[in-house]
């Protein structure tokens, strides 16, 4: 259904107990009641999601954060009055009207209002919050797209709103602002530098692998089929005649490769990551054999792009 006509009727599927993808400006969302721990379950089913991996809780605007969950540490406050709505995800202590099957049992919940206004008209028609992890099966590829939904999740999802594809491309960045100095646990479209500027010094720490605070860190995770690998700089393809796909930076590598998709001709690290996962989804698509991928400038969200790009190789041994 279109985002903007669907709004009424998507809304009542949530308050029924059912299961929405919707846009939001980061990726596209599988959202549940997150009132209902029926239909929060539904979702960990139509992931294949592992029940430890805890779901963002999103609201329709800033202000209904102290409604559910009463007074907020300063710097929490801080933080979604400057970037509410948009790609930050905030962790609170879990209010007791939340399940504990949204959190995964953890006494935090993480929370966000997404910078995208059918997302928030479909929130605040529901009259509820929405429990919303990224609308992909559990590991793979997250969506930018309504057809990559269709794809990956079909006939899990009662209803689809398609708002085309998706401003950011990459997930928000999650940060855990309650103590002395705030923890990133995801690089995400919220660029550090802007963290940095709003709160002062921060600490980065995702992906400790044993035990993920944020699964999105885990090590192999936003991984496509295909095998990849990440390169630096442009790579003449390999003379073994093998199909090759080619995800470039900003310029195209020597002919060679099957598939090339090139993310910015311009260089530019946020159009690169608006981009990145579609590329992903096509050069997946492409029948080759091996995707190589070249990393991109460490600074703004070019931090969060590489963070992807070696976790989806991860599935990949380049030793074997
Ligand atoms: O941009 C986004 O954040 C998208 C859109 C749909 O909002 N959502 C998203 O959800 O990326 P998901 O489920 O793919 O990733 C949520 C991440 C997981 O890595 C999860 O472990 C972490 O958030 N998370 C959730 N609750 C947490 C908590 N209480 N403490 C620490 N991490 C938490
Ligand atoms: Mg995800």
């Amino acid at each position: 259904m279109p985002a903007d006509s669907g709004i009424a009727e998507a809304a009542a599927v949530l308050r029924d107990g059912g299961l929405v993808a919707f846009p939001t400006e980061t990726v596209y969302g599988l959202g549940a009641n997150a009132l209902d721990a029926r239909a929060a379950a539904r979702i960990f089913e139509a992931k294949a999601r592992p029940s430890f991996d805890p779901l963002i809780t999103h609201l329709a605007d800033a202000a209904d954060l102290e409604k559910l969950v009463g007074p907020v540490p300063p710097v929490v406050a801080a933080l979604a009055e400057r970037f509410w709505p948009g790609p930050l995800t905030l962790i609170v202590d879990r209010p007791a009207e939340i399940p504990p099957i949204v959190t995964s049992g953890l006494d935090t919940m993480a929370v966000r209002v997404p910078d995208e206004p059918s997302a928030r008209a479909l929130i605040r028609a529901a009259g509820v919050p929405v429990a919303a992890p990224s609308a992909n099966r559990f590991g793979q590829l997250s969506p930018t797209r309504a057809e990559h939904v269709v794809k990956g999740l079909g006939a899990a999802v009662d209803v689809v709103l398609d708002g085309g594809p998706t401003r950011c491309g990459i997930e928000s960045t999650i940060v855990d602002a309650r103590g002395a100095q705030p923890v990133v646990l995801r690089l995400g479209a919220l660029a550090l530098e802007e963290l940095v500027e709003a709160v002062g010094p921060v600490s980065v720490r995702p992906g400790s692998s044993g035990q993920p605070v944020a699964p999105g860190t885990l090590a192999a995770h936003y991984a496509p089929r295909t095998p990849l690998r990440v390169v630096t700089g442009a790579q003449p393809a390999p003379a073994d005649g093998g199909r090759r796909g080619f995800l470039a930076f900003r310029e195209r590598p020597a002919d060679g490769y099957a598939a090339v998709v090139v993310l910015s001709p311009a260089g530019d690290v946020t159009e690169a990551a608006a981009r990145l996962f579609d590329a992903l989804h096509r050069l997946d698509a492409a029948g080759v054999t091996e995707i190589l991928a070249e990393a991109v400038p460490d600074t703004g969200v070019g931090r969060a792009i590489n963070d992807r790009l070696r976790r989806a190789a991860a599935t990949w041994d380049p030793a074997g």
